[in-house]
């Protein structure tokens, strides 16, 4: 079983429109929706925005379906100017950059659970997602670092910090989180992210306008990628 989870509604709906649904269970006030999609047995559930939502969402899904694999999908801030409004972003690794015991002396993004700042996503499963969304979208594929926060970045000096302290091609609120549980379970993740808007001082207009058209580019290039991501996870 592969799970997949989203954050806001925009970036579940179309999926569930596209499961065949077979039942549904709710725990910790989050429904989890059990079908199948593109031939491929999966739990689709919608955690709400923030890292807390996203850790106890994925936790939960582990613990009620012991999936394969989590993936996170749904719409990102991009950052630098090769990353555009409408392109997809696949993580190579997640880094929480709002996590800093730096006055304890350690580098800022330390997970100390984890001994690390950066979770990195196999190359094999990175590849697999690019390769499907290059096929349905040309051109407009990036892989790279995805940085989370409990923050919405709109803000072009923050936005460059991101950059500049972690390579980072995109900015979310989620995707670290959910790697973090899932390294912690031991189960294996990946994020895919469409740009919403830039992270920059015109984000918070750009969002509400682009996020349900980037949201809804995910949809096609997940159907594609699910078949493939299931048999890879069959043999990991
Ligand atoms: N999700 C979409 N755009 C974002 C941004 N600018 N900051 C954080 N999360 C986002």
């Amino acid at each position: 079983m592969i799970g997949i989870i989203g954050a806001m509604e925009v970036e579940v709906e179309q999926l569930l429109e596209h499961m065949q649904q077979t039942g549904s269970k709710t725990m910790s006030g989050i429904c989890f929706h059990e079908g199948i999609m593109a031939g491929v047995e999966c739990v689709v559930a919608q955690c709400g925005i923030g890292k807390v939502a996203a850790a106890v969402c994925t936790q939960t899904m582990i613990f009620l379906y012991q999936p394969q694999a989590v993936l996170f999908e749904g719409v990102a801030g991009g950052i630098g100017k090769d990353v555009h409004i409408g392109d997809l972003v696949v993580a190579t690794s997640l880094v929480q950059h709002d996590m800093d015991t730096s006055a304890l002396g350690d580098p800022v993004g330390y997970i100390s659970a984890l001994k690390e700042i950066f979770l990195p996503v196999p190359e094999k499963t990175v590849n697999l997602l690019a390769d499907c969304a290059e096929a349905v979208y040309q051109g407009h594929v990036c892989k790279g670092v995805i940085a989370t926060g409990d923050q919405f970045i709109a803000d072009n000096a923050k936005m460059h910090q991101l950059a500049e302290d972690f390579g980072a091609v995109a900015c979310e609120m989620e995707g670290g989180s959910m790697a973090q549980v899932c390294c912690m379970a031991g189960v294996n993740y990946a994020v895919l992210r469409s740009i919403s808007d830039n992270g920059d001082d015109g984000a918070a207009v750009d969002f509400p306008t682009f996020a349900e058209e980037s949201a809804h580019k995910n949809t096609a290039l997940l159907l594609a990628a699910l078949p493939k991501l299931a048999k890879q996870m069959e043999n990991v």
